[in-house]
């Protein structure tokens, strides 16, 4: 096993665990939807399906980047490759690193031909290997978008992470206006707030996942991987690191509203989802949740996304929202307005 692939099987067993999920919960609880007990319409009605990258996907969320390039990671990626195919949901890749270095061969639209695939490259990589990796990324899988990563919290507690990130802005920069495909850009469960934002569409970039805080802790997890106390000593106020997604979503959806936005970081059903529209968001992703079903099956993970697809038709029905336009403007308990 390579450096990288040992990481990355730490990093599927670890996420697996619950003591790496946010202590204080992900707060998406704190907001309230205004029953509707008069819906108006019937179950059977409602639709969930919304247009992504120019494609009609079959509902309003995605299954958000994990990783491969170790030795269930393939496995992993068959399951939720071929569920998104079979179900219509958009899949994102987990960075591609260290299988394009090795050369590895990129299965995913073997099990997925048609589903939307978004390919991954963490931030700092791109500074160091530019517009040519990235365009590789999309171009071996034949990508509909490149999701960009930026961790630094992470980089810094994983020993050797990368700590200079002079570049990382232009780097993005240049992909956004070069690349054959759209560029989404997110973190990895500390949030993108409003300033970042900003910068990040004066760059051209027209989506951005947030991917807050409230759902997998990746300092959490790299900190259980550090053997050095020192630095562990140093990592620990960092714990619980960022901003709740329920906080960073209408705050940057007020800031940037020309920006496309996708909802992450500790959501955790359907109705976390249907928060997550109101909040005004194009699409949830939800990564933790699929790993348990990705080990076991594609079925399971088809199991897993038909729940979230009946979890949020529910919060549309008792919200009276026939389809996802009038859930965008669902009415909330009134201490959550304005
Ligand atoms: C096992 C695992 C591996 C991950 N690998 C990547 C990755 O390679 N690239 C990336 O952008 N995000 C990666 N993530 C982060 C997720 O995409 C997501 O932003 C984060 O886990 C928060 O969402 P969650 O609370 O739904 O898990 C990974 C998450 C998990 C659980």
């Amino acid at each position: 096993m390579t450096d990288i692939s040992s990481r990355k099987a730490d990093h599927i067993e670890l996420a697996l665990q619950s003591t790496h999920q946010a202590p204080q919960g992900s707060g998406f609880d704190r907001l309230r939807f205004e029953p509707i007990p008069l819906p108006q319409m019937a179950l059977e009605d409602i639709d969930l399906s919304t247009s992504f990258l120019g494609t009609q996907v079959s509902a309003p969320f995605l299954i958000g980047a994990m990783t491969g390039g170790c030795d269930n990671g393939e496995l992993i990626n068959q399951h939720l490759a071929e569920a998104a195919e079979a179900c219509n949901i958009p899949m994102a890749l987990g960075s591609q690193r260290a299988s394009l270095e090795e050369g590895m061969p990129q299965n995913v639209r073997r099990w997925a031909p048609n589903a939307t695939v978004l390919a991954n490259l963490g931030a700092t990589q791109l500074q160091q290997h530019g517009l040519d990796l990235a365009q590789r990324a999309v171009d071996s899988v034949h990508a509909n978008a490149l999701v960009i990563h930026l961790n630094p919290l992470q980089e810094l507690i994983q020993p050797n992470g990368d700590r200079d990130w002079n570049l990382v802005l232009e780097a993005i920069q240049d992909c956004a206006a070069k690349l054959s495909v759209p560029v989404i850009v997110k973190e990895v469960g500390s949030g993108i707030g409003p300033t970042s934002a900003k910068k990040l569409m004066d760059a051209g970039v027209k989506w951005i996942e947030v991917a807050g805080r409230g759902g997998t802790s990746w300092a959490s997890i790299e900190l259980a991987r550090n053997g050095s106390a020192r630095e562990r000593e140093i990592a620990a106020p960092f714990i619980d690191w960022g901003m709740d997604t329920v906080e960073l979503l209408p705050a940057v959806h007020s800031a940037c509203p020309s920006m496309a936005l996708i909802g992450s970081g500790g959501v955790r059903h359907g109705l976390d989802v249907a928060r997550c529209i109101r909040l005004g968001a194009k699409m949830a992703a939800l990564a933790q949740p699929f790993l348990a079903p990705a080990l076991e099956s594609t079925e399971s993970v088809v199991e897993k996304i038909e729940v979230l697809q009946e979890q949020l038709r529910w919060a549309m029905f008792l919200t009276g929202s026939q389809n996802l336009s009038a859930l965008g403007n669902a009415a909330l308990q009134e201490k959550y307005l304005g």
